[in-house]
């Protein structure tokens, strides 16, 4: 009997899955959030502030963690709400956070990147908008050729909004698409036609905002991979400058309403990955670049130039070109990068507006880094944004001994052997082969893996 190619390729997918395709984090930063503490409070976070560099730029990011309704898949920080005066309250209270962290910074320092996430941003208000930036502007001085960007439900956006956002220097818009399919979006309590999609993108553009990228995701219930190739096809014909392609990560225990989600109806590993591998043909097939774990780029889109360039590099809102070692987070639930380590705001909102309206941080836990932290940190995100490291200059610029890479070094001989990774002397290479298992790479070089006894998402 012969084997057709692609049942070949599916039976040594199967077999890849069952040795390497388990959980691990998504590594947006190293350590991971989940092993966040309480040791790091609202007084650390302000000596923190305080020594901060006073030349270097730093990024920002604010979280608005509203909704008109809730995806049952969603992973984020997020609550629907039906009030505005609920939004532009909490707005009010960032410009006041804004102001509490400018207190205790050393200058007036620059900003690179201003990144808006949620939840959804387009929730605001025209003029909850311009309150919040023109608090910004006030606070840092923002970069002429700063990055501004804002995570968008298209469903809920206005023309106003565009204008004001516009008017605000958005230079790039985040819309989530998912996947199209009507019963996919039943699945998941998400109707959102491709013209409410292709509405919103010829909106952004016409106002100026010059770089679009759509999220899309697979492995979502009642999904299947000619659901996810339809969604590409309509897609495509808006010409994004970037895609993200995220799986599915079904944390139940995490994020209690995604039980609204039919298990049975979720595909397995090995569909996952046809699902993920056949829109990454599609995508490439189009021209895109394939960066990282789950993002794709035109060749002229700074994402792939910098990957290009070996600039690219991973934070809390996944893949970025932005160089600044400091990001500071507003919001409840807002994640922020100093030098000296993480900080996270209380995530319950209540508690959050509480802290900010009695006029202080509202810092909840995070962690500072140790010099084992920073060397591990530096061979993860090498290999979430380039796919190989040199292990023997990190290991050099970082004085550690070689002894404390001995455990991941052996475990990769397995990996090589499979073909996932491809070692040369000390250069460690994912291979396209082991592209989807990278977070199962990276988990070999981190310490702290399955500490916290969270449970992370499947890799694949
Ligand atoms: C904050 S949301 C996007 C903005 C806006 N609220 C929207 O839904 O259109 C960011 C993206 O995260 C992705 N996402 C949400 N929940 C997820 C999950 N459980 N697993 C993987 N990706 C998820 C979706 O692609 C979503 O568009
Ligand atoms: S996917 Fe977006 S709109 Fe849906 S609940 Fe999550 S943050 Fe809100």
């Amino acid at each position: 009997m012969t084997l057709t190619c692609a049942t070949a390729r599916r039976l040594r997918h199967l077999s890849l899955l069952q040795r390497y395709g388990g959980r691990a984090p998504r590594y947006t930063s190293y350590p991971t959030a989940a092993q966040f503490t309480p040791a790091v409070d609202a007084d650390l976070y302000a000596t923190w502030l305080s020594a901060l560099p006073v030349r270097k730029p730093v990024s920002v990011y604010v979280h608005i963690p509203f909704c008109a309704r809730l995806c049952w898949y969603c992973g984020c920080s997020a609550r629907a709400v039906h009030r505005p005066a609920t939004v532009s309250d909490y707005v009010r209270l960032v410009t006041q956070e804004v102001g509490l962290a400018e207190a205790r910074l050393p200058a007036r320092l620059a900003v690179s990147a201003i990144h808006l996430g949620g939840g959804t941003p387009n929730m605001t208000s025209p003029e909850d908008l311009e309150t919040l930036f023109a608090a910004l502007r006030r606070a840092f001085a923002v970069a002429p050729g700063a990055e501004i960007a804002a995570e968008i439900d298209p469903t809920q956006l206005g023309e106003a909004w565009v204008r004001a956002a516009a008017g605000c220097g958005l230079t790039r818009a985040s819309l989530g698409v998912q996947d199209l399919s009507p019963e996919v979006q039943a699945a998941v309590n998400r109707i959102e036609p491709f013209e409410t999609v292709a509405r919103a993108a010829a909106l952004l553009r016409d106002a100026g905002v010059a770089s679009l990228n759509l999220d899309l995701m697979y492995g979502l219930p009642k999904q299947r991979a000619h659901h996810l190739l339809a969604t590409l096809e309509r897609v495509l014909t808006l010409e994004p400058d970037r895609l993200a392609l995220f799986g599915y990560a079904h944390v139940p225990w995490m994020r209690p309403h995604q039980k609204l989600i039919d298990e049975a109806a979720l595909a397995g590993p090995a569909e996952r990955l046809e699902q993920s591998e056949a829109a990454a043909e599609r995508l490439t097939g189009a021209g895109y670049v394939r960066i990282g774990l789950d993002h794709y780029a035109r060749p002229d889109d700074s994402l792939a130039r910098a990957l290009a360039a070996g600039r690219l590099r991973r934070n809390f809102q996944g893949y970025t070109d932005d160089q600044a070692q400091t990001l500071l987070g507003f919001g409840a639930s807002a994640i922020g990068r100093l030098p000296q380590g993480y900080v996270q705001n209380f995530a319950d909102e209540l508690t959050w507006r509480k802290r900010i309206a009695a006029g202080e941080l509202a810092t909840a836990r995070g962690l500072a880094l140790t010099d084992e932290d920073r060397f591990r940190a530096e061979i993860i995100e090498r290999l979430m944004c380039a796919l190989s490291v040199d292990l023997e200059g990190v290991r050099r610029r970082h004085g550690r001994d070689a002894s404390e890479l001995a455990g991941a070094r052996a475990a990769l001989a397995g990996f090589e052997a499979d073909g996932l990774v491809a070692l040369d002397g000390p250069t460690v290479a994912v291979t396209e082969l082991g592209r989807p298992f990278l977070r199962s790479v990276c988990a070999l070089f981190d310490a702290g893996a399955g500490a916290s006894g969270l449970r992370p998402s499947q890799v694949v």
